[in-house]
C-alpha cells in the first residue's frame, strides 16, 4: 500500500531549507496531518514599499504616505494565492487520504489561501478562529496629511485598522477514499477526536480562545507564548503557542501520526508534536530560525527526559486528559 512508504527523510528532525524542494522527499500519502504558519511575503510590501507597482491606487500622495500595515498592493494576495497553490498541491501528494491540512492566515488574505488550497483538490471543511486580546490598535489619526482648517471634518476618523484580535485557521481535508468511516478504519485519519476536551470540559469548538475575554465562556485558555516559552533568545515574530497546536494536533490525529510543518519557524509545531507523542517533520530555510527550533526542541526533549529542570515550555495544564 502507497500510504506505508518508509520515508527518505528521516523523521522526527527539522531540516534547514526550502520547504518546495524538502517536501518532495516526503513519501506519497505518509503524512497524517500537515499543521503550518506560513509566510505571507507582507514585510517586504510594508518596509520596502514602492507606489510607483500600485496600478490600482487613485490618491497617489494618500497612498504613498499611509502608515505600515495600511499598504496594501491587491498584487500581493494573487502572488500569496499562486505560491500556497504550488505549497497546497505538494502537501496533497504527501498526505493520506482523509488527513487534514491545517493552515494559520490572516484576515486579509484568507480568502486567497482557502482558494489556493481548494483548488489544489482539498475539501474546505471549516474556518477555526484563534482569538486573543493582546491585539493593538494600529490605527493613526489622519492629522497631519491634511491643512489645519479640515481638521475639524476628520475628527475621530481615522485610517481603518481596528485592534487585530483573531487569526484564522483554515480547516482543509483530503477527500477520503470512500465514506469517513472506512476511510478512518483504513488510514487512521479523517474523524475529529472528541476526547479532546477542554478545560472545563468544554467539547472543541471552532472558536479557539487563549486567553478569558469578559462575556465570552473560557473555551480554550491559553495564553500567547510567554518569553520564557518561546525561550530567551527566540526572536522570530510569530511564534504560536504551543499548547493551541497541541489541541489541533490531537483534536485531528492518533498516537504515532506523524505531522508536518512545512514552515516550522522556531520549532513550535515540531515541539507540540513531539509533546503529544506524535512523530513529526518541519522545514525552515531561515538559519537563524533553524538554529532557534533546534534549541528549543533539545530543550524539551532534555525536559521530558528529566536531564533539564530549566522549562522552556509550560507543561500542559489546559487540556484535560484523553
Ligand atoms: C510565520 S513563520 C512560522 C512561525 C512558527 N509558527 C513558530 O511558531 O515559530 C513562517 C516561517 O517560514 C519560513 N519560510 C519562508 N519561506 C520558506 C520556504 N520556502 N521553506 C521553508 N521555510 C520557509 C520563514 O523563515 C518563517 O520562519
Amino acid at each position: 500500500m502507497s500510504f506505508n512508504l518508509p520515508q527518505k527523510l528521516p523523521i522526527n528532525k527539522i531540516y534547514l531549507g526550502d520547504a518546495l524542494l524538502l517536501i518532495q522527499e516526503v513519501a506519497v500519502e505518509s503524512v497524517d496531518l500537515v499543521l503550518t504558519d506560513p509566510p505571507y511575503f507582507l514585510d517586504k510590501l510594508d518596509n520596502a514599499w514602492d507606489p510607483k507597482k500600485v496600478k490600482t491606487k487613485t490618491r497617489r500622495q494618500a497612498v504613498e504616505n499611509l502608515p505600515a500595515g495600511m499598504k496594501f498592493d491587491p498584487e500581493q494576495g494573487r502572488k500569496l494565492q499562486s505560491w500556497y497553490g504550488e505549497v497546497s498541491k505538494k502537501v496533497y501528494r504527501i498526505l493520506k487520504p482523509g488527513g487534514y491540512f491545517l493552515s494559520f492566515s490572516s484576515p486579509r488574505l484568507v480568502h486567497r489561501m482557502a482558494v489556493a488550497i481548494e483548488d489544489a483538490g482539498f475539501h474546505i471543511r471549516d474556518m477555526f478562529i484563534w482569538l486573543y486580546k493582546e491585539g493593538r490598535t494600529k490605527a493613526s489619526s489622519l492629522d497631519r496629511y491634511v491643512e489645519e482648517e479640515q481638521r475639524n471634518a476628520l475628527a475621530n476618523w481615522k485610517t481603518p485598522q481596528v485592534r487585530g484580535n483573531f487569526e484564522p485557521i483554515i480547516v482543509a481535508q483530503k477527500p477520503p477514499i470512500g465514506p469517513l468511516v472506512k476511510n478512518f478504519l483504513k488510514y487512521g485519519v479523517g474523524l475529529f477526536n472528541f476526547s479532546t476536551r477542554l478545560e472545563g470540559g468544554y467539547t472543541p469548538s471552532n472558536v479557539l480562545q487563549t486567553e478569558e475575554i469578559e462575556g465570552i465562556p473560557p473555551i480554550f485558555l491559553v495564553p500567547k507564548p510567554s518569553r520564557s516559552e518561546k525561550g530567551e533568545k527566540n526572536d522570530h515574530p510569530t511564534v504560536k503557542p504551543v499548547q493551541l497546536l497541541q489541541f489541533l494536533i490531537r483534536l485531528t490525529t492518533k498516537q504515532g501520526a506523524l505531522v508536518l510543518d512545512p514552515f516550522v519557524g522556531s520549532g513550535s509545531t515540531a515541539i507540540a508534536a513531539y509533546l503529544e507523542g506524535r512523530n513529526f517533520l518541519g522545514f525552515e530555510i531561515n538559519q537563524h530560525y533553524y538554529d532557534i527550533a533546534q534549541q528549543r526542541l533539545s530543550s524539551v526533549i532534555s525536559r521530558e527526559a528529566g536531564e533539564d529542570a530549566d522549562t522552556t515550555v509550560p507543561p500542559l495544564l489546559t487540556l484535560m486528559q484523553p
